[in-house]
This record gives structure tokens, C-alpha cells and sequence, in this order.
């Protein structure tokens, strides 16, 4: 992530208060997680729970965290989240309040898995969707690669042209700093239900 999208995501947590952050894609820790933690940390509330399938990153990550001012605020797990998300007990939703997703449809080296014209096998959608079934309230959604081409968030936009519940997701923001930037999005998920 470039610095101007760092800053914009520190800066969505102080607006938005989230109590809960939900994040996929850890790597190392020290870019998007960092950035999410330092807003928690500067508002003086919230917890940031954060999912990396690779172990050695994992490791790394976990062990900067446990060294830092975040230790309280950081939660690492290991895992394919696409097979993790079923695995959360439903009261974990019940605070979440934001969800960064930066993770999945790659290999470990950074090499996207599929192709733009294949959307509809990708890990982001599946997570996306997943997640939104468990929300019975309102959601941010901060997605990451939303303006490129065979991007992970892009894949979710192809996915919110073609359902019908359109009137649920509000596009808030759409944010590229710098033009070589990947995009990332903003979005409010209103479970219109309840
Ligand atoms: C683009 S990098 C994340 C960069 C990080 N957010 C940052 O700002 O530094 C994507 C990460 O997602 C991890 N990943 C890929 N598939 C995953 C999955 N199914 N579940 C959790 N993490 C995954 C990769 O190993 C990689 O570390």
C-alpha cells in the first residue's frame, strides 16, 4: 500500500469509530494492520483482528505486533480465511464495525490467481458474501485493488453489478492517491432487514 492510502485508512478508523476491525491479508504487518491499529490506538479504543494464510509472514507479523505499543489493541490468526470465516462463532459480528479485505486470489509471491473473466471463482467474493450473510446491522468495507484490473476489490465490484440487493451497499468513497495507485474503496453494507 502506498503512504496516501495508509493515511486514508489511519484516518477512516478516527472518523468512524470502529470497535471492531476485521482485516485479511496481514502480511508482515507492518503496512495496512499498522495503519488500522495506529487509528485504534490514537482514539484509545478497539480491537483490530487480522488473517494471514502464509506462516511465515504470520510469524513475522505476530511477533512485531507482540513487540509493540499495539500488543493489546493486535489480534493475529493463521489462516485460509475463505475457509476461517465459517469457523467464527456469530457473536464475533455482533461489534464488528469495519472490514479491510487485502488478502486472497494471490500466491504467497503476489501473483494474482485469476483472471478478470473469472470473477465469479474468486476468494474475495466468496469472502465478501460470506461476511455480509453474518452482518445484521450496518458494515464498512475498506477494499483493497479496487481500480485495477484483475484487482481482488475489483473482482467485488464486478460481483455488487450483478445482485439485487444493490440498494444495500452505498459506494462512499473511491479513493487513488497517486495514479499508479490500485484503488481503494469505501463502502457502507446497510443489512436493510433489521
Ligand atoms: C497484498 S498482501 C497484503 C498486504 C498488507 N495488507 C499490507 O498492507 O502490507 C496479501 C496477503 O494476503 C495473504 N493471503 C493470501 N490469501 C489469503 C487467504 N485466503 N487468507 C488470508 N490471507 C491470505 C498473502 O499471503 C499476503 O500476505
Amino acid at each position: 500500500m502506498t503512504n496516501g492510502e495508509l493515511e486514508y485508512i489511519k484516518n477512516t478508523v478516527i472518523s468512524l469509530e470502529p470497535r471492531k476491525i476485521l482485516e485479511t491479508g496481514t502480511r508482515y504487518g507492518e503496512g495496512s494492520s499498522t495503519a488500522l491499529a495506529s487509528g485504534l490506538y490514537e482514539l484509545g479504543s478497539g480491537s483490530l483482528h487480522t488473517w494471514e494464510v502464509y506462516k511465515p509472514y504470520y510469524d513475522i507479523a505476530t511477533n512485531n505486533f507482540s513487540n509493540s505499543v499495539y500488543k493489546d489493541i493486535v489480534y493475529t490468526y493463521l489462516g485460509n480465511f475463505t475457509e476461517e470465516v465459517d469457523k467464527i462463532p456469530l457473536e464475533f459480528f455482533n461489534d464488528l464495525d469495519l472490514i479491510l479485505l487485502d488478502g486472497s486470489d494471490e500466491t504467497p509471491e503476489g501473483n494474482t490467481t485469476i483472471s478478470s473473466e473469472r470473477w465469479i471463482e474468486s476468494e474475495n467474493v466468496k469472502i465478501f458474501s460470506s461476511l455480509v450473510k453474518r452482518i445484521n446491522k450496518s458494515v464498512y468495507f475498506l477494499l483493497h485493488d479496487w481500480s485495477v484490473e484483475g484487482g481482488r476489490g475489483s473482482f467485488v465490484k464486478m460481483y455488487l453489478e450483478t445482485i439485487n440487493n444493490k440498494k444495500d451497499f452505498t459506494i462512499l468513497n473511491t479513493l487513488r492517491v497517486n495514479p499508479e495507485d490500485v484503488g481503494l474503496a469505501l463502502i457502507l453494507y446497510k443489512n436493510k432487514e433489521f
